[in-house]
């Protein structure tokens, strides 16, 4: 299949171009750079076992997606902004981009006659989940601009498959991505200050950054700190070949977590990694950080009726394959 990937210069998208090739399809890139690195393609080239195709290209730009789309069965669409904060400095922004990016991206799909999608989604469209292990059914919410978009989103493909039958659609709902491509090539390449947890242990272990501060240690949770669902990005990147080999006439839009279904707490992680990499990783606890939830885990279940898809790797396995990375790259593509 030939496979359009909007982000796929992207953290997630590398690994699912590089998987993608591996399955024999032929995929072409479609990326701006607004998050990420040229770097990043020639990596993908090298690790990928047959040519993978780059245009530079953003997904608000009607005209040259227009070519772009032209002889492909399917389309993974990852490309958005994705920073929780900088959504509540710059909700336009995100709209513009991840909600504005996306129609424009639906009806270039329509005008060219490919019906086959694949949306990149996340758990926070379940806000503040009522219970743990967290099914598609859970009731959806949001609790910031960022996650708006993606239920937003979520909505408009629904509506669209709704209205157009013969047109498909998987919204994958990811926990939370971490890790690398086991070769230390390609990985994540947070720029500045890294948000989220993973890159942040990683910084610390290398050097770059001298301690963590864990967001709260008085949670309902076995250890106190918060306790979320970490999935080895090469699994997540097998699950979108099978997303985008899923889809057929006739599928219609479904919704499908992508996790392990084991919760991990930020004490456990940061144990992990200290073994992973022999390093240590000092930490101090702070307070809560404002819209956290206590816990959050997948039932995966459904991924594995839907897609006959389940996470294989284990935490050890995030942990190496993130300081392989990380150690390797110390600032990541800026150290090419
Ligand atoms: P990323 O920022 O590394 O990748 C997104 C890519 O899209 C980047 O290469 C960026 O340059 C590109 N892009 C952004 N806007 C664009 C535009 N208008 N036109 C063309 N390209 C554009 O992010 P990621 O971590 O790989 O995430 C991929 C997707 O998965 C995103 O939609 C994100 O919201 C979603 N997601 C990510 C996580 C996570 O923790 N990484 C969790 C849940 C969902
Ligand atoms: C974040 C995003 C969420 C996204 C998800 C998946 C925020 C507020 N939310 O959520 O929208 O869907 O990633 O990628 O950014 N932690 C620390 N210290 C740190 C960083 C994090 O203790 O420096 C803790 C957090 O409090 C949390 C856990 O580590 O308990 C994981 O945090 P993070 O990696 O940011 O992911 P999420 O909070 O799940």
């Amino acid at each position: 299949m030939k496979i359009l990937v909007c982000g796929g210069a992207g953290y997630i998208g590398s690994h699912t171009c590089v998987a993608l090739a591996a399955r024999g399809h032929d995929a072409v890139i479609y990326d701006n750079f607004s998050n990420s690195s040229p770097v990043a393609v020639e990596r993908i080239a090298e690790l990928a076992e047959r040519p993978v195709a780059l245009v530079e290209g953003d997904i608000r730009d009607a005209a040259q997606l227009a070519a772009a789309l032209e002889g492909v069965d399917a389309v993974i669409h990852f490309a958005a902004f994705k920073a929780v904060g900088e959504s509540c400095e710059q909700p336009l922004a995100y709209f513009e981009n991840n909600i504005g990016g996306s129609v424009t991206l639906l009806q270039a799909m329509e005008a060219a006659g490919v019906a086959n999608l694949v949306f990149s989604s996340s758990a926070t469209v379940y806000g503040d989940p009522d219970s743990v292990p967290i099914r598609e059914d859970a009731p959806l919410r949001v609790t910031n601009p960022y996650g708006r978009t993606k239920l937003v989103v979520e909505e408009l493909i629904g509506d669209l498959c709704a209205a157009r039958p013969g047109f498909n659609a998987l919204l994958l709902r990811y926990f939370n991505p971490v890790g690398a491509h086991p070769s230390g090539r390609i990985g994540e390449d947070p720029g500045g200050i890294p948000n989220n947890l993973m890159p942040y242990i990683s910084q610390v272990a290398v050097g770059a950054r001298d301690c963590l501060s864990v967001f709260g240690g008085d949670y309902p949770t076995p250890d106190g700190t918060g306790v979320r669902d970490y999935i080895h990005v090469m699994d997540l990147a097998e699950a979108h070949v099978r997303a985008v080999e899923t889809l057929r006439p006739g599928f219609g839009c479904q919704a499908v977590n992508l996790g392990t279904g084991q919760g991990v707490s930020v004490l456990e992680l940061v144990r992990a990694f200290e073994e992973a990499s022999g390093r240590k990783v000092p930490y101090r606890v702070i307070a809560r950080r404002a819209g956290d939830v206590a816990m959050c885990w997948a039932d995966p279940s459904r991924a594995a009726e839907v897609l006959g898809w389940r996470a294989r790797l284990d935490l050890q396995r995030m942990c190496e394959d993130a300081w392989r990375w990380q150690s390797a790259n110390p600032a990541g593509y800026r150290s090419a």
